[in-house]
């Protein structure tokens, strides 16, 4: 299927190029807005400030009929193998499914194996917290570390961020660069014996993630010997017998499965972070979150399909307008890493460029996704946003709810910057003076939700998961694969090599080599 051959491709076209020429404030009308300002639950999704209309909208469904969107949901969520190239059915929908329905993968109905481990995690979960696990030397545990990269790292870190209102009695750290600054940092940061390792790797061959593992356990083995690791190491990863040569006690070992992405991690075992960090209850509440999203997704007509909405917005820009970066800006600390996190879900999925059929393909695809935190991303990139050569769409993201009975103001101060920041890009102000004047005419997003809960973050996490699914199954990609990353990791092994050994034969350029010989020399002296 190519997409830019069908005829709602060319109608979109055609319309994008009317619409650019217009004022966006135009296209503001009470039916408008009732179209493109959606309300799901507990979270408002404000899409009216785009250059869209039910016109737009209108193609972009039968773009997707065309396409067969709906049978590639319906896949996805029976686990057919459609992530074709590494043989893999994709089933994150499936950890958070909320009743016994089954869910074949080869036959096998996983949601028994699924339940059964969400069991033996709340059982870990309630001994650590309850003080009833204890440390090699008698004590409870207090600090919890994540050993991880990746998916591995950027889900869990987000949401145990996000709920920091929700926390339990643990201080959560961690650790996923393999730079030695860190995790000096850190030992100086913890207590051993008071501290909880979970090595997350659903391969278990990540370097950063073993070689910081492997110096942790050494540490411990040397201190406490070699017992003590049962009591300080747990791990997650699809190769058990991997994790048990590395020295995991075998009860100590989360399953992991193929039929979950990396980046979908936060659902599966992987999550356990989030659990311990915030309660057992909560993290359920949070994949509750997310199975009233997949509900939606899956039965929604596509008019009032809000991730398709996004997606079809996203590719508008991406696709018909040329713009080739989008800004995520959550206006709530507690939201910091919400970006990072969205740019492995986004980019690690649509950064590709050869279709499901093998070819190249001929269109854009996955946006250049950066963001950070509100306000303080006002005083310093959002100069380019407003004046820039570059045009940018914008999601904002908020909570409506003051989540500290403090300083009420200040909460109406970020809501009140957020809200001008988004009429200021599409109104903009004449001036005169070029360099006073601001064009308007940019777009924007707004997601409003009531309160970071774990049910309503579940939610937006799965709101852009599938508005990244959208976005993949029209451009004809496959989201669920990332061979990308593999020719750094395995030049790196060389390369390393090459730093300790002498190596006179070198397989690299010139340039690199000159490097090599630099921080060889540098190692030396
Ligand atoms: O290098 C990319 C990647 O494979 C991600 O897709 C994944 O989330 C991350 O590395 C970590 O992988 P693992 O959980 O296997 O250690």
């Amino acid at each position: 299927m190519i997409p830019t051959k069908l005829d709602a491709w060319k109608k979109i076209d055609q319309h994008a190029q009317k619409l650019k020429e217009k004022q966006l404030s135009s296209l503001i009308t009470p039916a408008h807005l009732d179209r493109f300002a959606k309300k799901f639950h507990h979270i408002y999704f404000d899409f009216s400030k785009h250059f869209f209309d039910e016109y737009l909208h209108n193609q972009f469904i039968s773009l997707a009929n065309d396409m067969n969107l709906k049978n590639a949901i319906n896949s996805m969520f029976a686990g057919e193998m459609i992530n074709k190239t590494e043989k893999r059915a994709v089933l994150h929908t499936a950890l958070r499914q909320q009743n016994d329905t089954p869910v074949l993968v080869s036959g096998q109905n996983i949601i028994p194996l699924i339940k059964e481990t969400d069991k033996k995690i709340e059982k870990f979960v309630n001994a650590v917290l309850s003080g009833q696990w204890q440390g090699v030397t008698g004590k409870p545990i207090k600090n919890i570390v994540n050993i991880g990269i990746g998916g591995s790292d950027l889900g869990p870190k987000m949401v145990v961020k996000a709920l920091d209102d929700f926390r339990a009695s643990l201080n959560s750290y961690f650790i996923s660069n393999i730079d030695p600054f860190e995790l000096d940092k850190l030992l100086k940061d913890i207590d051993l014996e008071t501290t909880l390792f979970l090595v997350v790797s659903k391969s278990f061959t990540t370097q950063e993630t073993l070689t910081n593992a492997q110096a942790i356990q050494q540490i411990y083995i040397e201190k406490f010997g070699k017992n003590s690791i049962a009591q300080h190491f747990a791990t997650v990863s699809t190769r058990v017998q991997k994790a048990l040569e590395f020295g995991i006690h075998p009860n100590n070992i989360f399953p992991m499965w193929d039929w979950v992405g990396g980046r979908y991690s936060l659902w599966s075992p992987a999550g356990i972070s989030i659990a311990l960090s915030v309660g057992y209850q909560h993290y359920e509440d949070l994949k509750k979150g997310a199975y009233l999203m997949d509900l939606h997704f899956k039965n929604t007509p596509l008019k009032d399909n809000i991730p398709a909405l996004g997606a079809f917005i996203s590719m508008l820009y991406n696709n018909f307008f040329g713009y080739e970066t989008e800004a995520y800006l959550p206006y709530a600390d507690k939201l910091k890493y919400f970006p990072d996190f969205l740019q492995q879900l986004i980019m690690e999925s649509n950064g590709k460029s050869v279709s499901l059929n093998n070819e190249k393909v001929s269109w854009q695809t996955g946006n250049i996704i950066w963001g950070n935190i509100g306000t303080n991303a006002q005083h310093s990139f959002f100069q380019l946003l407003h004046q820039g050569t570059k045009k940018v769409p914008v999601t904002f993201i908020a909570e409506k709810e003051n989540s500290t009975t403090h300083f009420p103001e200040h909460h109406l101060i970020l809501l009140a910057n957020m809200l001008a920041q988004s009429e200021a890009l599409m109104k903009g102000e004449k001036n005169e003076v070029l360099y006073k004047n601001f064009e308007g005419n940019r777009p924007s997003s707004i997601i409003l939700m009531d309160k970071i809960t774990p049910q309503i973050l579940g939610s937006l996490i799965a709101y852009f998961e599938h508005k990244t699914f959208v976005e993949a199954w029209l451009w004809q990609i496959n989201a669920f694969d990332q061979f990308g990353v593999e020719l750094g990791k395995k030049l790196a092994k060389q390369v390393l090599q090459d730093l300790i050994n002498d190596n006179k034969k070198s397989a690299h350029d010139l340039s690199t080599q000159r490097l090599i010989e630099q921080i060889k020399l540098k190692n030396r002296s």
